[in-house]
């Protein structure tokens, strides 16, 4: 009997509360899939009970790791999640979206982790998305220019995979990276013109909206901005000091438009 080559695979491993991430992701998941005709897995993290999930690949497969960047680093509620990726040998491409901010170490943070964790990591990229915390700023991105610019990325890991790349690109960022962001007790409010819907208990990633009570957020958000962005009555927001000196801030210094930044 004649033996059939075994298909390898791309793992789309994304975490994307408001889908900027998703996205790009998806964009340079599709085009490494096409020129090396592998058979796509998406694996979403975003919701509660997606995490943390055994992922991971061999030799031959593709494992694209796309994350929104949180105060310059990966976010820490992924970390869970990466201590379970098993990489065996399995080409890696490290994906980080921001808010036109900064991306800092976040990018050489994840192809760190995923080094340890087996992988070969030979690309990386950073791209722009709007950010969660002031639309104004990054507004409407990614946009088609994005898209194209993902999408060649994806073209260009492909290549780089044929050629038999397996070392990893000089990636911007410092060791050791910066200091992760302080944990704060910050909730969103809720005003009367919820209708109890129930849109903003499903987006959020971390599940501690109260399903019978959506103005019932317990502790541990993220700060995401799901809830707000997806509710159609925009019943949900932020309020204080620190919540409007953070939109400041990003208004002030970060609206000029950022390019996408790739290495490989
Ligand atoms: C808690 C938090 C921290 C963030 N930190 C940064 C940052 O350091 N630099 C930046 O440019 N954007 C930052 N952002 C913005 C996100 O990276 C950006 O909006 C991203 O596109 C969100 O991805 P998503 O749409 O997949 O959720 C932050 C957002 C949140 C919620
Ligand atoms: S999405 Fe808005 S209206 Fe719907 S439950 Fe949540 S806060 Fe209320
Ligand atoms: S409650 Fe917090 S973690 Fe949940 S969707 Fe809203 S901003 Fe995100």
């Amino acid at each position: 009997m004649k033996d059939h080559p075994v298909r390898n695979s791309i793992y789309n491993v994304y975490f994307s509360p408001t889908k900027a991430t998703q996205t790009i992701a998806y964009a340079v998941a599709d085009a490494i899939a096409a020129d090396r005709d592998l058979t796509s897995i998406a694996i979403n993290l975003t919701k509660p009970n997606s995490r943390p999930v055994r992922a991971g690949g061999q030799a031959g497969d593709v494992f694209l790791f796309a994350f929104p960047v949180y105060g310059g680093r990966v976010p820490t509620v992924l970390m869970d999640c990466i201590d379970q990726f098993q990489g065996e040998g399995a080409k890696a491409v490290v994906v980080g979206v921001y808010g036109n901010r900064d991306y800092d170490d976040a990018l050489l943070e994840a192809a760190d982790l995923l080094n340890e964790r087996g992988f070969e990591v030979v690309a990386a990229g950073a791209f722009i998305g709007e950010h969660s915390m002031a639309p104004r700023v990054g507004a409407g991105r990614p946009d088609a220019d994005d898209l194209a610019v993902a999408a060649q990325f994806g073209h260009d890991v492909a290549a780089l995979i044929e050629q038999g790349a397996s070392t990893m690109p000089a990636i911007k960022g410092n060791r050791p990276y910066r200091d992760g962001m302080p944990d704060a007790d910050v909730r969103p409010v809720t005003t009367d013109a919820c209708t109890s819907c129930g849109i903003c208990v499903k987006l959020c990633p971390m599940g501690i909206i109260d399903a019978d009570d959506p103005a019932q957020v317990e502790a541990g958000c993220l700060q995401c901005n799901a809830c707000v962005k997806g509710c159609p009555e925009g019943a949900k927001h932020f309020e204080g000091e620190q919540a409007a000196a953070i939109v400041a801030m990003l208004e002030g210094n970060c609206m000029a438009r950022k390019e996408p930044e790739l290495f490989l």
